[in-house]
C-alpha cells in the first residue's frame, strides 16, 4: 500500500453493515454477462466478500480469489466463503499481487480504485496478472454526483465532509467519472464503458442507508480522521448525523448515488 494512503471507510460494524448488502446484481450487474462458469477471476478489494462468494457460486468449478490488504476483513470473508472450495480470500497489496503473470481470466474491482493514490498503477496490475485477452473490470462511486430530496443542510455538509475525509486518505471520492481515463493511462485500448446507480427510497432502504451514515459519521474511522485532522468539530458531526436521522424518517426522502464501469481488454 502507499505510505500516503489510509483506507478512508474504516471495518467498523456500520460499514460492514453497508458493504455486506453488495451483490453482483447491485454492484456488478455491468459484468454480469461475462461471468461464464469454469472462469477464474480475481476480486481485489474484496472487503467483506459478499460479491466474491457469489462469483464463487456463479462460476464454479473456476478458482475464485478475493484479496484484501486488511487481514481483519480478509479473516471475515473467509468464514463467509468457508464452504467453497473453488474460493479463497488472502491478504495482499493492490499495488503488487502475489500471483504471477497472466492468472486470471477476470479481474475485477469494486470501490477499490478509489480508495488508492494511484489507481492507474493498480489498473496496470491488474492487467498484469490477467491473461491476454481477459477483462480488467471495475466500478466506483462518484460521490460528488450524489443528489437527494428533500434538501437537507445536514447531507450537504456531509457531501463536502466525505469528499474532504476521503482525499485526506489519498483517494479520489469522484472516481466514477475518472475510471475510464485511468483504464487510458494505464493503456487499455479496448474499453467499454457503462454507469449505473445506488437508489434508496422506501422505508427499509432509509433506515438502513441513513441509519448506518447516523452511526458512521459519529464512530467510524471517518469520524476519527474528520476529528483528528481538524476537518470537522464534533457538533459538525452532531448535525451530520442528525441530518441523516431526519433524512431516514422522512418518507418522502430519496437518494441517488451514481458510478462509473469499466470493462477493459487486457
Ligand atoms: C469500499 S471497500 C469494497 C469492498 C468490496 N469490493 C465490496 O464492494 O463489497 C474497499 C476495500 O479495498 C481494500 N483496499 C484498499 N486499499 C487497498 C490496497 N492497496 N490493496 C488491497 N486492498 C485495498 C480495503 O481494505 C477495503 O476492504
Amino acid at each position: 500500500m502507499n505510505t500516503t494512503e489510509h483506507y478512508t471507510h474504516g471495518h467498523h460494524p456500520s460499514v460492514l453493515r453497508a458493504h455486506s448488502w453488495r451483490t453482483i446484481a447491485n454492484s456488478a450487474a455491468y459484468l454480469a454477462p461475462h461471468l461464464v462458469p469454469g472462469l477464474s477471476p480475481l476480486d481485489l478489494g474484496s472487503g467483506p466478500g459478499t460479491i466474491t462468494v457469489e462469483f464463487a457460486d456463479r462460476l464454479a468449478p473456476g478458482r475464485v480469489v478475493g484479496v484484501d490488504a486488511a487481514a481483519e476483513i480478509v479473516e471475515q470473508a473467509s468464514a463467509l466463503g468457508a464452504d467453497r472450495p473453488n474460493l479463497e480470500f488472502i491478504v495482499g497489496d493492490a499495488y503488487s499481487l502475489p500471483f504471477e503473470d497472466d492468472t486470471f481470466d477476470i479481474s475485477h474491482a469494486h470501490q477499490t480504485l478509489q480508495h488508492v493514490a494511484d489507481p492507474v498503477a493498480v489498473l496496470r496490475e491488474m492487467r498484469r496478472v490477467t491473461k491476454p485477452g481477459g477483462l480488467v473490470a471495475a466500478r466506483d462511486v462518484d460521490y460528488a454526483g450524489t443528489f437527494w430530496f428533500p434538501e437537507s443542510a445536514g447531507l450537504t455538509a456531509w457531501l463536502d465532509l466525505y469528499e474532504r475525509v476521503h482525499r485526506s486518505n489519498g483517494g479520489e471520492p469522484d472516481a466514477g467519472r475518472r475510471i475510464k481515463a485511468w483504464a487510458l493511462q494505464a493503456g487499455f485500448e479496448q474499453i467499454t464503458t457503462t454507469a449505473s446507480v445506488w437508489n434508496f427510497s422506501n422505508e427499509t432502504d432509509r433506515e438502513w442507508w441513513g441509519g448506518m451514515w447516523e452511526e458512521r459519521v459519529l464512530k467510524s474511522a471517518f469520524a476519527e480522521d474528520a476529528l483528528s485532522k481538524g476537518l470537522a468539530t464534533q457538533e459538525q458531526l452532531d448535525a451530520i448525523s442528525a441530518g441523516w436521522r431526519e433524512w431516514a424518517n422522512t418518507e418522502e426522502a430519496w437518494i441517488l448515488i451514481p458510478h462509473g464501469e469499466i470493462i477493459a481488454v487486457a
